[in-house]
């Protein structure tokens, strides 16, 4: 019996990173040619669960791929101490052919007519970051490579440690060193970081949105891993996992998972299996996705939703204002933070419509009431998945 191919959890490389392929290979061109692209300063945004933390792992592969120096971090607190500390540090010692200087001494008395060696370290821990980030790039041009510098969950509570970084990396490129840095976060969470008059210079980086996958792309992440594992879906099966799924990579691995699991002795996976996989996706985006997504909002915000959620369909802006029961003007200040954050879309002007697939179901699922008080426990009820909406 093979194992459940897919990983329906964070940061976990899916068995088929659909949908990636020209990102990655510009990153590897770039790479490989060591000619500057846009993308040499890039920075990915888009939703939880839309898949940034993995491209950023693939993108690494790519650099590791042609033999650049990758230094890969989170932005959460310690960041600077780790980089000079620990993971600098380390690539200085592994790729200086002087890391070790071995300085011939006079032997002591005990040692009289010998001569001893003392071997002194260069790369000490906590040295300072521009010097040895500068030092890393020499040793990279030596080698005829760059580095790669990528910080993943940019977060402006992260600013005390993404401000000597940028100012670091501003140096570097100055001075033409060859450095790439690749940072991801929530599209609310970039606009946090790049607001700071210490990061002007992320400004200038290259904004990649991670969409959500076609049609195509969502058949091929759930067909292709099953049958490399050994089973097989049937047709009106992976049709509806795929359309069920939205094109949300979060989604395509959570219905693939349990659709796997739900008969795993079987050869082929049904419709049936399916369907109950769909339910219990939607519950597990509902607790990772959702839930997440709404507790960083303010009550006003979770209001306009909550009215959003009152139509079938998108909604118009002025029909919002009035069941919230305020001025067009005053809503509109939640509509842009919305925005903002990346939750809702505009699709034409007066017009608003959910950007991440299943939250009218999630909101409609949790009364008004639970979206006004966030402390508010409440279960997430079954249900079958929309297909009509089909993909975006
Ligand atoms: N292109 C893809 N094809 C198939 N599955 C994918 C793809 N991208 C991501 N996934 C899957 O989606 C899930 C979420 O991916 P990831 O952790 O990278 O999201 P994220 O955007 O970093 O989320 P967060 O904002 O919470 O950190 C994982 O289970 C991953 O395997
Ligand atoms: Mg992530």
């Amino acid at each position: 019996m093979s194992e459940n191919p897919f990983k329906p959890s964070f940061g976990k490389t899916p068995p088929l990173l659909a949908g990636r392929d020209p990102l990655v290979s510009q990153f590897g061109e770039m790479f490989r040619s060591g000619e500057w692209t846009p993308a040499r300063m890039s920075i990915l945004q888009g939703l939880r669960g839309i898949g940034k933390t993995v491209l950023l792992n693939a993108i690494e592969d790519a650099a590791h791929e042609n033999g650049w120096l990758v230094l890969s971090e989170t932005a959460h607190t310690g960041l600077v101490e780790r980089l000079t500390a620990t993971a600098l540090p380390r690539l200085l010692r592994e790729h200086d052919p002087q890391s070790q200087r071995r300085d011939v001494t006079a032997g002591g008395i005990a040692a009289v007519g010998s001569l001893t060696t003392q071997i002194s370290e260069r790369h000490l821990p906590s040295q300072d970051l521009r010097d040895q980030l500068t030092l890393l790039c020499e040793l990279a041009a030596d080698l005829g490579i760059g580095v790669l510098l990528t910080l993943d969950e940019l977060h402006a509570h992260a600013l005390p440690e993404i401000t000597p970084i940028t100012v670091a990396l501003q140096h570097l490129q100055r001075e033409d060193r060859d450095i790439a840095f690749v940072g991801a976060g929530l599209p609310d969470n970039i606009n946090g970081v790049l607001q700071d008059k210490g990061t002007t210079f992320l400004r200038r980086a290259t904004r990649i949105d991670l969409d959500s996958l076609t049609i195509d792309e969502s058949r091929a992440a759930l067909h292709d891993p099953i049958v490399v594992a050994g089973r097989s879906i049937d047709s009106d099966a992976l049709e509806y996992a795929a359309l069920a799924s939205r094109g949300y990579p979060f989604l395509v691995q959570a219905i693939g998972s349990a659709a796997w699991s739900a008969t795993p002795r079987t050869d082929s996976i049904t419709m049936a299996d399916v369907e109950q996989a769909s339910r219990r996706a939607h519950r597990t985006m509902g607790q990772h996705v959702h839930a997440p997504s709404m507790k960083s909002l303010s009550a006003t915000d979770r209001t306009y939703l909550a009215a959003m959620a009152n139509d079938a369909g998108p909604s118009r802006t002025n029909a919002i204002a009035k069941r919230m029961g305020v001025s067009i003007g005053y809503a509109s200040v939640y509509r842009q933070r919305l925005l903002d954050a990346g939750l809702i879309e505009a699709p034409e002007r007066g017009v608003v419509r959910f950007a991440l697939p299943y939250l009218r179901d999630y909101l409609r699922e949790h009364s008004v009431a639970n979206t006004l008080n966030p402390t508010a426990r409440s279960t997430f009820p079954e249900h079958e998945p929309d297909l009509d909406a089909g993909l975006r």
